[in-house]
């Protein structure tokens, strides 16, 4: 029971909360960001940092915040303030940092649903044309705000229709999908002429482009990716069963999240390389390479392609309802609100976000905020420091203010199952990881800004 007398809603099965909580984590930030970052960020490198700071950071946070998360039942800000009320402000800025996320990722949510529309009717051209054909629609100013709402509607609807009901079933039938989709695309991509220079690119890596900026930008993507410091993981933790054994979960969660984003390379840059495309075009690198090697293949690609952006907008929406949930469970522990209600108020707002951000690609480009852009300015602030700084609360709250023999009852459910790397876990939570986020945060702005 919570405080309003209601039971709370679980989640239905074990593979039902593991599909939810790797459908929240697979999403744009695998297959539409990483990508792009990793060749802004010169490629093999940039992969071997991130994947150490998934690992060994991202891991052992998804960790704390499934415990913290079952061990209060409560929401982010409600897991917090149940265990110390001068915390609460730390729950608040996760609530914030998923309201500022909804601010632009629906807009790309969108592209992905123009592009299951536009696969079908006409991209059927050279690279060149494709990539231009993207820049026109992104900075259109009405286009991408009418499939920006679509995809705000889509979760609404599922948010409002509650935790088991609505997320679990959208996840469970669709993220097998996308998978399969993807490594079709890879085994296409990889066997196009030319593609061993992208495999090289992602497999080879090259430290001397490597900068205090590369690592934040590693670290920063480990967080989005992962759907982490913000919450999420908590609220998603605060909704298992007493029965689950959460380290597991965490890693199978961490590893079919790092798989996806791998994948997503695997498709992406053999394609590049052999296409001839730049791979620090940036934003649009889904949206050009995959349409490339379906327009390509001729016959039935453009079904293909359209088949890839019906699993990209899968993967977009099991991500995004996630972000939603965490502000709404907010505003249904915290300010007693019924669910319906909170999702229409806090979509509300989101819509507005997401108008502003999607014409600062176009109509709006001159109007910006500290420098740049609507849509930088959520992403930035967001990925590069609201969950860095929210992964590092969490981290010494856990450590410093969490009770240590109740963290080790809730990550071995009593005792009942084994967690050998606890002591490990535990003091990387409570020493390593808060200094390694304050390090990599300062040197990766002190590179931006030089
Ligand atoms: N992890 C999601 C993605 O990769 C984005 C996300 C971030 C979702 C934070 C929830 C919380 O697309």
């Amino acid at each position: 029971m919570d405080q309003t007398g209601q039971k709370r809603e679980n989640w239905g099965s074990r593979i039902g909360f593991i599909m939810a909580a790797a459908g929240s984590a697979v999403g744009l930030g695998n297959i539409w960001r990483f990508p792009y970052l990793t060749g802004m960020n010169g490629g093999g490198a940039f992969i071997l940092i991130y994947l150490f700071f998934v690992f060994v950071i991202g891991l052992s946070i998804m960790t704390a915040e499934f415990a913290v998360g079952r061990n209060s039942g409560k929401a982010a800000v409600g897991a917090y303030k149940s265990k110390n009320k001068n915390w609460t402000f730390a729950g608040v800025i996760g609530v914030l940092s998923g309201f500022l996320i909804m601010g632009f990722y629906p807009v790309v949510g969108g592209w992905a649903i123009a592009y299951i529309v536009k696969s079908l009717t006409g991209l059927t051209a050279a690279p060149e044309a494709i990539g231009d054909t993207f820049g026109a629609f992104i900075t259109n100013p009405v286009e991408p705000l009418a499939w920006m709402a679509l995809f705000l509607v889509l979760n609404v609807f599922i948010v409002a229709k509650g935790v088991a009901g609505g997320i679990e079933k959208a996840g469970k039938i669709l993220m097998p999908t996308l998978l399969t989709i993807l490594i079709l695309i890879a085994i296409r991509g990889m066997t196009l002429e030319g593609a061993g220079a992208g495999l090289e690119f992602l497999f080879k890596p090259d430290f001397s482009k490597v900068t205090g900026a590369t690592f934040l930008a590693a670290l920063g993507q480990a967080f989005f990716s992962l759907s982490l410091g913000m919450g999420c993981m908590i609220t998603y933790g605060s909704y298992l069963n007493k029965e689950e054994n959460l380290p597991s979960n965490a890693f199978i969660v961490t590893a079919m999240d790092t798989g996806a984003a791998l994948l997503a390379g695997l498709a992406i840059f053999p394609a590049l390389f052999a296409f001839g495309i730049e791979p620090t075009s940036g934003p649009g690198l889904v949206f050009v390479v995959v349409p490339s090697i379906f327009a390509a293949m001729g016959g039935i690609g453009p079904v293909l392609s359209a088949f890839f952006f019906v699993a990209l907008t899968v993967a977009a929406l099991t991500s995004s309802v996630s972000l939603l949930e965490v502000v709404v469970a907010y505003l249904m522990d915290e300010r007693n609100m019924a669910r319906k209600k909170a999702v229409y108020i806090s979509s509300t707002i989101m819509v507005i976000m997401c108008v502003l951000a999607s014409l600062s690609l176009g109509a709006m480009s001159g109007v910006t905020f500290l420098g740049v852009g609507a849509f930088d300015f959520f992403d930035i602030l967001t990925d590069k420091i609201f969950l860095a700084i929210g992964g590092l609360l969490l981290c010494v709250f856990t450590g410093w203010f969490v009770n240590k023999e109740d963290l080790r009852k809730e990550l071995t459910n009593n005792g009942t199952v084994s967690f050998g790397l606890f002591e490990i876990w535990y003091n990387l939570v409570k020493y390593v990881i808060p200094v390694a986020i304050a390090i990599v945060a300062v040197a990766g702005i002190m590179s931006i800004t030089q």
